[in-house]
C-alpha cells in the first residue's frame, strides 16, 4: 500500500509467482485502490505435479489460467495481461486471437509479451491488441536491445524492464563475494551476474558509475541504473523487485532525478 500512496502506478506480477501467493498478496493489498492502478500479470508457465515447470499458451490453458488469475486478483478485468513465455507449440496467431476474444469479452484490457521477439518469428506488424514486450535490461544485461528498440519504434508499443537492477547486482552493495543467504535464489549459478567473469565485469562497471556518482551528490548507484533504462529507452517503464520500504523510497525518489546526456552516453558504451 505504501508503494500506491508514493505514487506508484503498476504492480507486475504472475500466476507462477509464489505458484498464486503473489497475485493474492496484490489482490488484497490493493483492495479499493485497485481501479487506480494498472495491474499486470502473466500466463503460460505451469508446474507438473513433480514440481517440474513447463510452458503451456494453450486456449484451454488460458482460459484456466485467466479465470484462476482474475479470483486471486480479486477484480474483474486485468489490465495487462502478458504470455510470459512461448511454448512453440501453439501458433502465435492463435495465442493472439484467444487474446482478442478475451479483450473482447472485457476480462483483460490489453495483452503484452514476455520473452518473446516476434521479429524472429516472422511477425511484421504489431497485433492488434499488443500493448507492451517485456525482457530482462538493464546495464548489466542488453542482449534483447536490438528487438526492444524494434518492437517499440516500429509498433508504437511500451517496454518493461524486468532485471532493472541486474536482480540487486546494480544497489552496489555486493562485492566480489557476494554474501547472500544460503536459501537466495543468487546462489543458483544461472543468476549469472553474481558470478564468474560476469560478475567481474559488473564490479568493474559499479566502480565506473561510483565516479559518475560524484557529478550527483544526492543519487545513488540504484537511482543511477534505473534511470539509465528510462532515459536510454524513451519508451520504457521500469519493473523493480523491492523487497523493504527503504528500497521502496530510493527506487520511488529516481522519478525525481534525471542523467546528464553525456552520462547516458558514457554508460551505454561502458556496457557495450
Ligand atoms: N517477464 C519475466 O519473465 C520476468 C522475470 C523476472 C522478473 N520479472 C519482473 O521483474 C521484477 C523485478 O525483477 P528481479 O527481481 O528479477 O530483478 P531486479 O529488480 O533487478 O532486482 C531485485 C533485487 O534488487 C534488490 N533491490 C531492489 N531495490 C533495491 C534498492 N533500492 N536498493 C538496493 N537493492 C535493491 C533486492 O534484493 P536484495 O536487497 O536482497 O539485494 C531485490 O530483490 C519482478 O518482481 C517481476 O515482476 C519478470
Amino acid at each position: 500500500m505504501r508503494a500506491v500512496e508514493r505514487g506508484v502506478t503498476l504492480f507486475d506480477t504472475a500466476d507462477c509467482y509464489g505458484a498464486g501467493v503473489s497475485e493474492k498478496l496484490l489482490g488484497a493489498t490493493l483492495g479499493k485502490k485497485r481501479k487506480e492502478v494498472v495491474v499486470a500479470t502473466k500466463f503460460g508457465v505451469r508446474i507438473d505435479r513433480d514440481g517440474k515447470t513447463f510452458f503451456d499458451n494453450s486456449r484451454k490453458w488460458l482460459d484456466e489460467a485467466l479465470e484462476a488469475s482474475l479470483r486471486r486478483l480479486r477484480t474483474e478485468y486485468i489490465d495487462l495481461y502478458q504470455v510470459h513465455y512461448w511454448d512453440r507449440k501453439t501458433p502465435l496467431d492463435e495465442v493472439f486471437e484467444h487474446l482478442t476474444e478475451k479483450r473482447q469479452a472485457g476480462k483483460i484490457r490489453w495483452y503484452g509479451i514476455t520473452n518473446l521477439d516476434l521479429l524472429e518469428r516472422g511477425i511484421r506488424t504489431a497485433p492488434e491488441g499488443l500493448a507492451s514486450c517485456s525482457f530482462e535490461y538493464s546495464l548489466v544485461r542488453r542482449h534483447h536491445e536490438r528487438q526492444i528498440l524494434s518492437m517499440t519504434s516500429d509498433w508504437g508499443i511500451g517496454f518493461l524492464s524486468w532485471g532493472s537492477l541486474g536482480q540487486g547486482i546494480l544497489s552496489g552493495k555486493y562485492g566480489g563475494a557476494p554474501q547472500l543467504e544460503e536459501s537466495d535464489r543468487r546462489n543458483r549459478p544461472d543468476y549469472v551476474n553474481f558470478h564468474g567473469n560476469k560478475l567481474q565485469q559488473n564490479l568493474k562497471l559499479i566502480k565506473a558509475m561510483r565516479q559518475r556518482l560524484g557529478l550527483y551528490p544526492n543519487m545513488t548507484l540504484a537511482q543511477m541504473a534505473i534511470r539509465w533504462v528510462l532515459e536510454y529507452l524513451k519508451s520504457s517503464a521500469v519493473l523493480v523487485g523491492i523487497k523493504t520500504c527503504e528500497q521502496l523510497e530510493e527506487i520511488v525518489r529516481a522519478s525525481d532525478a534525471s542523467l546528464r546526456p553525456e552520462d547516458v552516453a558514457f554508460l551505454e558504451r561502458m556496457t557495450i
